[in-house]
């Protein structure tokens, strides 16, 4: 643990300084997708931009060896049958998961989450999946995993390749619910101060214990992901609660209106860029 902290107090010397163009409070999201996008071209060079949707292995070699090795039998594909049967499977009412969605489901996922105007509010995936499952007399999944990260892999693996395609409407709520978002993750919290950019903005390639973390640009297009230390699947929820937990943080409920407003403007800084999940990390 002391070895730990040391680490981390290490990058928290590198995270002093926030980006300039983070500190800018002005609402222009095309502005802030300019910038964020032009840091990390510029702090990565080397990286083909379409790699940054690979997490730690846009940013470590030897990882990205190991991992091409296991993809010829990727770990999370008990999880994509497993979303692929429930996806498909009638409900007791004779409807599927198809009839909630556009397209039949099929496809879509690179355009989640998304601003719902009547509501004001932002539906990620994950709470399309449970309010489709409530609309149909169903019981919801829990967010973190299981079922929740089987169908929403499932959805992700038919749209790989297509490009995050997230909107922000002309609407005063939906520009709030963009600010908010950015706002949590460039603020400090939990016991060692630290905020998600600590981590993914300043110190992406750099070594947590024996993790390499991975950077905000594209950090959330292949999820839901498989992870060894989990020894399982786990979803964008279960991701942002564990890292809330990381910081010594209390993490809020999964699906909280703040984690779905974290959740669009990452996945909004991510545009242009295709889906990779589901994801395998060691
Ligand atoms: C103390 C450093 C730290 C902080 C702060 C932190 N994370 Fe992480 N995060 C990690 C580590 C370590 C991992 C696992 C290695 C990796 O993939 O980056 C990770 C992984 C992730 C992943 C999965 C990336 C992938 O490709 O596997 C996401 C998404 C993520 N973090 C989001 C966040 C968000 C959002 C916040 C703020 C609420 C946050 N993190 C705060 C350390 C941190």
């Amino acid at each position: 643990m002391v070895r730990y902290l040391a680490l981390l107090a290490t990058i928290l010397a590198f995270a002093v300084a926030r980006p300039s163009w983070a500190a800018s409070t002005a609402s222009s999201p095309e502005k802030d997708f300019t910038a964020f996008r032009n840091y990390f071209k510029s702090k990565f060079s080397k990286v083909p931009l379409n790699d940054f949707v690979n997490g730690p292995y846009s940013m470590n070699e030897d990882m990205r060896k190991q991992w091409v090795e296991k993809e010829d039998f990727p770990p999370y594909d008990f999880a994509l049958d497993r979303g692929k049967e429930l996806f498909e499977a009638p409900f007791k009412n004779g409807k599927t998961f198809g009839d909630c969605f556009p397209n039949k489901g099929i496809g879509i996922r690179q355009n989640y989450p998304y601003f719902d105007e009547k509501k004001n509010e932002v539906v990620t995936l994950e709470v399309a999946v449970n309010q489709c499952l409530q609309a149909n007399g169903e019981k919801p999944y829990s967010y973190l995993k299981d079922d929740m990260a089987a169908v929403t892999a499932y959805m992700a693996f038919t749209s790989r390749g297509k490009p995050f395609d997230i909107k922000i409407p002309k609407n005063p709520k939906a520009l709030e619910a963009y600010e908010n978002g950015k706002k949590y993750f460039y603020q400090r919290r939990g016991q060692l101060n630290f905020s998600c950019a600590s981590c993914h903005v300043q110190s992406p390639g750099e070594r947590i214990r024996a993790e390499i973390l991975a950077p905000a640009l594209g950090i959330l297009n292949a999820m839901p992901i498989y992870r060894s230390e989990w020894g399982g699947m786990g979803t964008i929820s279960r991701r942002f609660t564990s890292c809330n937990s990381q910081v010594r943080g209390v993490p809020l409920e999964p699906q909280d209106p703040e984690y779905r407003n974290l959740e669009y403007y990452l996945s909004y800084m991510a545009n242009g860029l295709p889906i990779s999940g589901p994801g395998a990390r060691p």
